[in-house]
């Protein structure tokens, strides 16, 4: 076993280049998944992961057509008695717009430094090539020491929607041991990290409706209430001057932090001082009483993600607006549910909305919060790998951000997930120039190797 560990870790070392040019050719797809305009680049994503599967001789490989975009699967079963793990991905990335903020176009990469740059190259293709390249460089150098199911879905920037049903579909193709799940990333590039409990999701689009047309404001003023109006005021009275949420019921199902887990957390570094510098703030803003990694991981929020209502335009124009419309979205914790929120909203409008207007709550995507063992074994062996690569032990971090499959795999299929990640902080994923650390991937890459092997001890 030293040997095929010696043994691939040197593949891993001799190919960097070659696994960075493999990188650079699935950057290229632009498969944007909120935009029907790229549908094509959709499917040629997946027909691309589809090929890296079969390539690593994985079997079953297969492309799911879904309501939406298609889901990749492909299976290595060759190790009976081995754990299986999953390992999941998603081949869809965010839009690049605005595009006039990228110093280079977004879908061709470009190193600058020691940076790979490009959308989706740390959210999350990056972390899909190197599961692809460990699994690589183990299959090169004495074989796949465990059993691999890969689930790799193309709806993940979009709220996972028809994952569930997939799931929920497959539990016979998909049953298996954990999930690994690289979609979060590390604190820093000194900083390995294991994400132990995501947020959820809860999304509304909140509709107030007026005259049925626009009307003239001095005609009308003073009789007709503004639609903006009500809407801000309506806005504005979810919180209270704590900053908790005012939603009936909301913190009913919150997990409450336990001493112990207060004290893994404030391990970390980050406090507020760092949060005031990434965000460039003047103060921070929170529910009284936690830190900001407590606030960010563990409580739940609302916020108002865009709202437009009347004339925005350039010059004046003296109306009442005819509606008003905000998209609000929650953070969720254990074990507050989406559709809850929305009923809490419901009665919240039920009992604060004016008779003087009409208005409409839709229920848009969502996304349970999760939480994973710590002590599962196969966390245990991540954290060695990353351990044996760093030298220093991981750091056990509450991601703020959201990840469906997580909990759905563990309601449908029942097992645990490994959170992990080569990404850092400032890779500004979702946003304009955005990035990948390549010695951080590269010893990312290490790390997963390390991990299989270190799998097979567990038993
Ligand atoms: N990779 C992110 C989740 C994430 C964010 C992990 C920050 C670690 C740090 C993922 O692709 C994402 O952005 N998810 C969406 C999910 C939503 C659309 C349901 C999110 O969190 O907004
Ligand atoms: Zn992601």
């Amino acid at each position: 076993m030293a040997s095929q560990r010696e043994a691939a870790i040197q593949y891993v070392r001799k190919n960097r280049e070659k696994f960075l040019t493999s990188l650079k050719e699935f950057l290229q797809i632009p498969s944007v998944s909120n935009d029907p305009l790229h549908s094509s680049d959709i499917r040629q994503a997946a027909n691309w992961m589809a090929a890296q599967l079969h390539s690593l001789r994985m079997q079953r490989v297969q492309i799911y057509p879904t309501m939406r975009h298609p889901i990749v699967y492909g299976e290595y079963l060759g190790v009976p008695g081995a754990p299986t793990v999953l390992l999941y991905g998603h081949y869809d990335v965010q839009p690049a717009e605005p595009l006039d903020q990228w110093k280079t176009s977004p879908f061709d990469p470009t190193i600058r430094g020691e940076n790979l740059y490009a959308r989706g190259v740390s959210d999350m293709k990056g972390q899909i090539l190197a599961l692809l390249k460990a699994v690589e460089a183990l299959s090169k150098n004495g074989g796949i020491p465990v059993n691999l199911k890969w689930l790799i879905e193309g709806e993940e920037e979009i709220g996972s929607m028809n994952l569930g049903a997939f799931i929920a579909n497959h539990k016979d193709l998909l049953a298996c041991d954990f999930a690994f799940n690289p979609d979060a990333g590390m604190l820093g590039e000194d900083k390995p990290t294991i994400t132990y409990a995501l947020r959820g999701l809860a999304y509304l689009e909140l509709r107030v409706y007026g005259p049925p047309t626009e009307l003239h404001s001095g005609v009308f003023g003073g009789v007709v209430h503004n639609p903006a109006i009500v809407l801000a005021e309506l806005i504005a009275g979810m919180h209270d001057s704590q900053g908790r949420v005012t939603l009936p019921g909301f913190y009913d199902k919150v997990r409450e932090l336990t001493p112990e887990e207060r004290a893994e957390l404030a391990r970390i570094p980050s406090d507020e001082k760092y949060y005031l510098e990434k965000t460039g703030v003047p103060a921070l803003y929170g529910e009284q009483g936690f830190t900001p990694n407590e606030l960010t991981g563990a409580r739940p929020t609302l916020d108002v993600n865009g709202m437009i209502s009347g004339f925005t335009g350039s010059g004046t124009k003296t109306i009442i607006p005819a509606w008003a419309m905000a998209k609000i979205s929650c953070r969720l914790v254990p074990d507050q549910r989406p559709h809850d929120v929305y009923e809490q909203m419901k009665r919240y409008l039920e009992e604060k909305a004016p008779k003087t207007v009409r208005w409409e709550l839709v229920e848009m995507h969502g996304g349970n919060p999760s939480i994973s063992e710590r002590n599962h074994p196969a966390v245990q062996a991540f954290a060695q790998a990353l351990e044996t690569v760093w030298g220093v032990r991981p750091y056990f971090k509450r991601e703020g951000g959201s990840i469906p499959v997580v909990s759905l795999v563990q309601d449908l299929l029942g097992v645990e997930s490994v959170i992990g990640g080569f990404g850092l902080p400032d890779d500004n994923f979702h946003g304009p120039n955005e990035k990948l650390h390549l010695p951080t991937w590269y010893k990312g890459i290490e790390a997963l190797v390390h991990f299989f092997l270190n799998l097979t001890e567990l038993r």
